[in-house]
This record gives C-alpha cells, sequence and structure tokens, in this order.
C-alpha cells in the first residue's frame, strides 16, 4: 500500500486526522506543515470562481489549481476533487482520473457518492487508484445542506451507504452534514477513517474549507470556526497601500536602488 494512505489509515482510533483545502500553492505552502490531507476541492467553485454551485467546475480547473497546489505539497497527502459529471461511468471516470494523475501526479481523488458509485469506486480502486468517498450533504447532487441522519432508519441507510463504498475499497470517506450520533455510529462501524465537516467531533478527522476558516471568503456556517480574519487584514493592508501610493509615500528610496541614494 502506498505509505501516504498508510499513514492516514494508522491514525484510526489513534489520533486525528487534520484535513484543509487548498486551491494555491501559497496557501498549500503553510499547510503542508501542519495536515495531512490536502484536498483541492470543488468548493472553489464557490469560494473562488462565485459560482452558485460546484457544478461549473471543470477538468482544467481542478487540474489546473492541484498543478499550483502540488508545487507546495511535500508530506501531505494531495487529494483532488472529480468535478460533476466526469464520473457518470467507469469507463468516463477511469480516463478522467488518469487523466488527472497524469497531468497532476496527486496522491489520490475524491468522488461524492449518489447511492450508487461505490461501483465506480471499486473499478478505480481495482486499477490502484486511491479513493475517498463523500456521503451526507453531497453539493454535486444534492441542492440544499440538510443535516442527515437525525432518525434510526437515516442513520441505517447512511451506513449501508459508507459500509458499501469500504467494501469497494475507498481508503476514507468524508462525513458532511451528519448528525453527532449518526458520525459516532460510522465512525464506530468503518475500519477507514472517518473525516467530518459539519459532522461533530465524533470523526477520525476533520476538514474545512480554508477560506472560510481563515475568514476570507464571506462564507460562515454555524460549523465553521473563524480562526482569523483575513478579509479585515488584507482590506487595512490594502488600504495604507493606495493612501501610501496617492500621498507619493510609496514608492521610497529604500524600495529601489538596493536603498542606495540618488547622487
Ligand atoms: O470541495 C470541498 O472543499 C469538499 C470539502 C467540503 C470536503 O468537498
Amino acid at each position: 500500500m502506498k505509505k501516504k494512505i498508510k499513514k492516514i489509515l494508522s491514525k484510526k482510533n489513534k489520533s486525528k486526522i487534520v484535513c484543509l483545502t487548498a486551491y494555491s500553492k501559497n496557501i498549500a505552502k503553510i499547510l503542508d506543515k501542519y495536515v495531512d490531507i490536502i484536498l483541492v476541492g470543488d468548493s472553489m467553485a464557490n469560494v473562488l470562481y462565485a459560482h452558485e454551485n460546484t457544478h461549473e467546475i471543470t477538468l482544467e480547473n481542478i487540474v489546473q489549481h492541484t498543478l499550483s497546489v502540488k508545487k507546495a505539497v511535500n508530506k501531505s497527502l494531495l487529494v483532488v476533487d472529480m468535478p460533476k459529471g466526469t464520473y457518470n461511468n467507469v469507463k468516463e471516470a477511469e480516463k478522467n482520473v488518469k487523466l488527472i494523475i497524469k497531468k497532476t501526479k496527486c496522491d489520490a481523488i475524491k468522488l461524492e457518492s449518489n447511492n450508487r458509485n461505490y461501483k465506480i469506486i471499486n473499478f478505480l480502486v481495482k486499477k490502484n487508484i486511491s479513493v475517498m468517498g463523500h456521503i451526507g450533504f453531497t453539493p454535486q447532487f444534492k441542492d440544499n445542506f440538510k443535516i442527515e441522519g437525525n432518525t434510526i432508519s437515516e442513520i441505517a441507510k447512511l451506513i449501508n451507504e459508507a459500509k458499501l463504498i469500504e467494501k469497494a475499497g475507498a481508503f476514507s470517506i468524508v462525513l458532511e452534514g451528519i448528525s453527532p450520533l449518526a458520525a459516532k455510529q460510522l465512525t464506530k462501524k468503518l475500519k477507514i477513517p472517518t473525516i467530518g465537516i459539519g459532522s461533530s467531533s465524533n470523526c477520525d478527522g476533520q476538514i474545512l474549507v480554508t477560506d472560510d476558516m481563515l475568514g476570507l471568503s464571506g462564507f460562515y456556517p454555524k460549523f465553521v470556526k473563524k480562526y482569523t480574519n483575513l478579509n479585515r487584514i488584507i482590506e487595512k493592508a490594502v488600504k495604507k497601500y493606495s493612501s501610501d501610493v496617492k500621498l507619493n509615500k510609496f514608492p521610497s528610496i529604500k524600495h529601489f536602488l538596493n536603498g542606495r541614494k540618488i547622487k
């Protein structure tokens, strides 16, 4: 088994798995020191491209951003989201996954579950491709965010879906918008690690969209903890720059001619 994947698996029931998204090398360079998994998520659709949903993200978008992220990733596992409509059947999935891996040299891909595509996961795993699953709120297939797993039958459905994904060979699974009780049961019943987002601390690991937790995206649902307010910090710096340029305070002598005075 691939070394980085083995390391992720070994954390189950021992230590928490830390994951975040990245779409560029500057962010990835910082994350790589502190996280286990970096995901090039199709959330870039909302976060970067201001689309209403994730559906318009293309293979080209994903490849381009992964190429940038890859430049700064050394130790973390680099996982790439398959865009909607690129894995409708096994042949299409194989062609597109191979293209992403060939162009980006990423470690693994993630695909969202629609209750049927565990068969696609199984096909890809048999081709030696590492796959991460994703259940609960799956924005490629569901329109409105709603916590799932609130009743015994909903929990049973989620467990059944997750078990099929595990059996298909996925090495881990994202649980998005799942009740704490469902997350607890899924984490207990699955051998593979569960990575939660909006699914309580009852998971083997956590993921957030980096731009959200940095206070940059302007999108802060209840499950996001804002660790800083980059919007405010950047605005302050840009305001000062604007004022400096207008008042002729920037550039000053030290910003050109290596700090030497003009004779
Ligand atoms: O696209 C993404 O960023 C994701 C995470 C929310 C898990 O799928």
